[in-house]
């Protein structure tokens, strides 16, 4: 993958080169950080890169700060402003993905999370698929525990805790499976290893509920609403069991970096026909339309990169949050 160009670091946009951090840096060391995954999506037709939802992203990046006791001098707004400086300074003509980064940035020993200054760094890259076969994932339930509330909020992005999330995918990938799926401490389906997960059982869809250690995600949230609003599919949240997915119909995970993939089978046994089922395939049809900002409806979504006159509607969810308000 090819290096950045530059970096937003330290309050402003510098070459990459510049954005270093030394060995002790608490955060490399004791895992004390946190981050985001937002997409940008190229439009041909209006010749324009679209940000999809950055100031959602940079809430729950607040928010997962905030879990780990970190006052940012940031707002949503303010950090969605650096994005868009730093992909208009990349001049991107195609999709990519930013990476923000909060992380204690003291070169000391000594694990703690108080008395520690935070630094924040965003970086964006031209990016494509995260899995190859977005249309028919072979998943296996994987012998690694999601991380539960009370070890590592798993409610929030923080960098320590995808220890966990990387054992998972190594050991499934090992094993020749695409993915895998974390059954959290009691047992039920959590997600994925970055991803949340989905299942569609006669005409309705079901996905974990928050309280049940998954990852807060900004896609879910907008599966939740395409899937009820648009393709008029109702969508339950409740605990999943295991042998749900033999049973189920279709089901998908979806994330920024996995967008929306069909899981077609789980170790082995097949998911409804084994191959990508109708719901699925509109879900992913209807999502690249409203990421790419071709769903007028859901344009409020997708912020230009490029025509500095659209502003994003102002909405509280947009105000300045985290204890440094
Ligand atoms: C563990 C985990 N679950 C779910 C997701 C999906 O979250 P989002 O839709 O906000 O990208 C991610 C991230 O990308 C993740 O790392």
């Amino acid at each position: 993958m090819p290096l950045p160009r530059h970096a937003f670091f330290h309050g402003s946009i510098v070459p990459y080169s510049e954005a270093r951090v030394g060995v002790l840096t608490h955060a490399l060391n004791y895992g004390t950080g946190c981050f985001g995954g937002i997409r940008a999506y190229w439009n041909d037709e209006e010749q324009e890169l679209f940000v999809f939802r950055p100031h959602d992203h940079f809430r729950r990046f607040l928010e997962s700060a905030r879990l780990l006791d970190m006052t940012l001098p940031y707002s949503a707004t303010d950090l969605t402003d650096a994005l868009l400086a730093l992909l208009r300074t990349e001049l991107f003509r195609e999709d990519c993905y930013a990476r923000p980064l909060a992380f204690y940035a003291d070169e000391s020993i000594g694990v703690r999370l108080h008395n520690l200054t935070p630094e924040v760094s965003i970086v964006a890259m031209p990016y494509g698929r995260y899995v190859e076969n977005e249309e028919g994932v072979h998943a296996t339930i994987s012998s690694w525990r999601r991380v539960d509330d009370n070890m590592i909020p798993a409610r929030g992005k923080i960098t320590g805790s995808y220890v966990n999330s990387a054992f998972a995918k190594t050991d499934a990938q090992r094993a020749g499976f695409d993915e895998a799926i974390v059954l959290n401490s009691d047992g039920h389906v959590a997600e994925g290893s970055a991803e949340n997960f989905f299942l569609v059982k006669n005409g309705t869809a079901v996905t974990p509920p928050v309280t049940d250690n998954v990852l807060e995600g900004i896609t879910r949230r907008s599966v939740i609403e395409l899937l009820s609003k648009t393709l008029g599919l109702p969508v339950v949240e409740r605990s999943i069991d295991r042998t749900e997915l033999t049973l189920a119909d279709e089901a998908f995970f979806c994330g920024t970096g996995v967008q929306i993939a069909a899981v077609t089978r789980v170790d082995h046994r097949p998911i409804g026909t084994g191959r990508l089922g109708p719901t699925v395939a509109a879900l992913r049809e209807l999502y690249f339309d409203v990421v790419r900002g071709r769903r007028p409806e859901f344009r409020y979504w997708c912020h230009p990169v490029y025509a500095d006159a659209t502003p994003i509607p102002a909405r509280d969810e947009n105000r300045r949050s985290g204890p440094g308000a």
